[in-house]
């Protein structure tokens, strides 16, 4: 596939330009894959209605130029624009699932996914969680996850802004989910009503490493990454009002990513437990409803 469009191009020959497009550009990866290769598939797995299990029969299949110019617009985009591909697509993939993306959330890629795989063991232990709250919702990847692995739960997302809840809203439908959705700023418009567990992917992002993103991250929300000048403002906010609303021995599940070290310095009398993550991820706390009035 030369950059003169090509009459006869088959989906192989589609991918293998891209990749080479993508190798030779600057475009950062980590909104969903990690390869040249990868990216390629997703936009054509967009474009042409694709199953996400195709296997390499598929790449002989012929593009016909519509198809073909559609696929090179978006390639450009990626490249030229910095566009994340799961914008491009609409499309973004949490725990095996597909939910539906615009650039009023973050793309999905928080490590909880796993630790809601593993029904939050050992912490949970026997325990039967009835009501589990995900604040920071956004999307609501990870509520409509977790409610799907614990159907006896009645599962809440709440969000700030308006426009992540109507894409949230959105994933309710294409899943089928019962979650509940609260517009509040944290916990100020959230009933007083006592969770099992809190977890959250709140924005965590400090003001200069938000300065250092690549351009990729450009279109997502600031809402939805920056927290004050260190990152830390809407963590520190949880942490004084979540005991509140957690049952005794609840658990409170927060991931802070790169501002863990910071977070762990400014409270030395929190017994935080850093998660471990198989598949890669850290700066994940976890603690004890009971842990918390440790702070003062
Ligand atoms: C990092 S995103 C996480 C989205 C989703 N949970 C995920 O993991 O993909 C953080 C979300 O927090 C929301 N947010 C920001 N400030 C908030 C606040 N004060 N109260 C509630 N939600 C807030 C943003 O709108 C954004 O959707």
């Amino acid at each position: 596939m030369s950059n003169s469009m090509l009459t006869q191009a088959t989906l192989g020959d589609f991918l293998h330009w891209a990749e080479d497009y993508f190798v030779t550009s600057e475009i950062f990866y980590g909104h969903g894959t990690d390869n040249p290769w990868d990216e390629a598939v997703m936009l054509a797995m967009h474009v042409l209605s694709l199953p996400p299990d195709i296997d390499s029969s598929a790449m002989q299949m012929q593009l016909n130029s519509q198809q073909e110019q559609e696929l090179r617009a978006l390639a450009e985009r990626r490249v030229v624009d910095r566009i994340p591909v799961p914008y491009l697509t609409n499309t973004a993939w949490f725990a095996g699932e597909r939910y539906y993306v615009n650039q009023d959330v973050i793309i999905p890629r928080s490590p909880l996914a796993e630790l809601i795989s593993q029904h939050f063991q050992p912490w949970l232990g026997d325990g039967q969680p009835k009501r589990i709250l995900d604040m920071c919702t956004g999307s609501a990847c990870i509520a409509i996850y977790t409610a799907k692995e614990f159907p006896e739960a009645e599962v809440t997302g709440v969000d700030i802004s308006e426009d992540a809840l109507e894409v949230a809203k959105k994933n309710l439908d294409l899943h089928k989910s019962n979650v509940k959705l609260v517009q509040s700023d944290l916990f100020s418009n959230v009933p007083v009503d006592k969770y099992d567990i809190i977890i959250s992917n709140p924005p965590y992002v400090g003001s200069q490493e938000m300065a250092e993103l690549p351009p990729e991250y450009n279109h997502e929300p600031t809402l939805a990454l920056q927290s004050g000048d260190d990152g830390l403002e809407l963590t520190e906010r949880m942490l004084r009002e979540a005991r509140n609303f957690l049952n005794p021995g609840g658990l409170l599940i927060v991931e802070v990513g790169n501002s863990w070290e910071l977070l762990a310095t400014k409270y030395p009398m929190l017994p935080f437990i850093w998660l471990e993550f198989a598949h890669g991820g850290d700066g994940v706390f976890l603690l004890h409803m009971e842990d918390l009035c440790l702070q003062n």
